[in-house]
């Protein structure tokens, strides 16, 4: 068998603990690329008992060797960028030299926070919940062809584009947020500041990886967010702005179709969400209360409390189509331990239909009753544990069953934070992407 490209994406409303799968995988690959989104996505990984959580820089950088690719998919705040680098620096990991941005992508400005929040204010109750860091008018910009990409930034003439996309979005900005207006001169200074720290990282990263391919190094395409968080496939319009689903990958890198190989869906093994939306197996009361707590579940980006619900198969489904998935890698299956019965959302009841598919309507995806089918659950612990076999047989049938219902195989069971505190399963997809 040749080898081949692996792309990860999230089946579920990100979180899914993408990013250990990536550092995990990360030995089989010799470029990790990112294609979509920004720092609104919080990667955490924990290596030796050391916490990093990464924003923007793909998570294989903490692997030595490693080239690591931001796409022009994703939008880049250059603030944000170098806060990473230099949080990389103090724990000893250098990424300059081996870290490469798209000359393509598109730069969060600081005027897109200010529009964002403008923006959300205006939705009252209908707000989405954003990460308030500036990625939805940052891609707004880039679909009205008014954005700046990294590749303009060497533009030092006031008067020249650069100069002059600054001036109109500032103006458009102060016409639209109240209170104190922007410089449109401060922020082209700023910009013009940053572009020496930038300079060295820019990249035609299409060639590179064109480049790489045809030398047999092997990429790990790194999705964010997750596939109900995608533009059009998602709970719109309670998602994010960039396509966080396979399909992103083309558009993002600039690779052809044929590049992605094999896919990895990962998720929970019950869900999350955080901001608006629906969310059908959602659960309230002292017992979400008692998951979140025994989960951890706060967002890795804002600190904001996370909604936790059940295991929708309806949505890991929809994902399973969506990004045509190769296996699936179950995370924080320990999260579960000791509880007496779990429960299991196969399908949706919406009025007198029984639905198998995600809606299109918001509207109708919140009216949707979930179906569950309970199971017992388990009291001996799974935290920590990497052999299969040894998961308490309530936990393997768990699993058995979720395999049933989403029609995937479970290549892959994360145990713990540690990357260590993984299973592997002999013979699966991920056995052999690490042969
Ligand atoms: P935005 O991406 O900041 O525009 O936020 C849009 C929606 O996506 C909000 O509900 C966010 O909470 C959610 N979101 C964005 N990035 C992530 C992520 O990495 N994990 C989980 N939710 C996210």
């Amino acid at each position: 068998m040749t080898t081949r490209n692996v792309a990860i994406v999230g089946t579920q409303w990100g979180d899914e603990g993408k990013g250990k799968l990536v550092d995990l995988l990360t030995p089989a690959f010799s470029i990790v690329a990112r294609y979509q989104g920004g720092h609104n996505a919080g990667h955490t990984v924990f290596v030796n008992g050391r916490k990093f959580v990464l924003h923007l820089i793909p998570s294989g950088i903490l692997h030595a060797g490693v080239t690591c690719v931001i796409g022009n998919g994703v939008v880049v705040d250059p603030e944000a960028l170098f806060a990473e680098i230099d949080e990389l620096r103090r724990e000893g990991i250098e990424p300059v030299g081996r870290l490469f941005i798209s000359e393509r992508a598109h730069v969060i400005l600081p005027y897109h926070r200010d529009v964002e929040q403008a923006a959300e204010a205006a939705r009252g109750d209908r707000r989405i919940g954003t990460t308030a860091r500036g990625i939805g008018p940052s891609y707004e910009d880039k679909s009205g062809r008014r954005g700046i990409r990294m590749a303009d930034l060497a533009d030092a003439d006031p008067d020249g584009p650069l100069g002059q996309t600054i001036r109109a979005n500032v103006c458009a900005r102060n016409r639209t947020v109240d209170g104190e207006e922007l410089d449109w001169r401060s922020v082209r200074q700023d910009l013009l500041a940053a572009w020496p720290r930038l300079e060295p990282l820019v990249a035609d990263v299409s060639r590179l990886l064109d480049d790489g391919g045809r030398k047999g190094r092997r990429i790990l395409f790194e999705g964010a967010q997750g596939t109900m968080l995608d533009l059009d496939h998602g709970t719109y319009p309670f998602v994010s702005s960039s396509n966080g689903t396979v399909g992103g990958i083309c558009a993002g890198l600039g690779v052809p179709p044929r590049a992605i190989g094999e896919v990895l869906g990962v998720s929970k093994a019950y869900s999350t969400r955080v901001g608006g939306g629906p969310f059908p197996t959602e659960l309230g009361g002292a017992f979400g209360e008692a998951l979140r707590e025994s989960g951890d579940e706060y967002g890795a980006s804002t600190g904001r409390p996370r909604r936790v619900g059940w295991f929708d198969a309806v949505v890991v489904r929809h994902a399973a189509r969506l990004n045509g998935l190769d296996a699936l890698a179950l995370t924080k299956l320990d999260v579960l331990d000791g509880l007496a019965e779990i429960k299991l959302c196969t399908h949706y009841r919406c009025g007198d239909q029984v639905l198998n598919d995600v809606p299109a309507s918001v509207g109708r995806l919140a009216s949707c009753k979930p179906q569950y089918e309970t199971m017992p659950g388990w009291s001996r612990p799974t935290a920590g544990l990497r052999r299969f076999d040894d998961l308490p047989v309530e936990a393997r049938r768990y699993i058995a069953r979720l395999e049933e219902v989403t029609g995937q195989t479970v290549a892959i069971v994360s145990t713990g934070s540690d990357r260590n505190d993984t299973i592997i399963r002999p013979g699966s997809a991920a056995a052999r992407w690490l042969a």
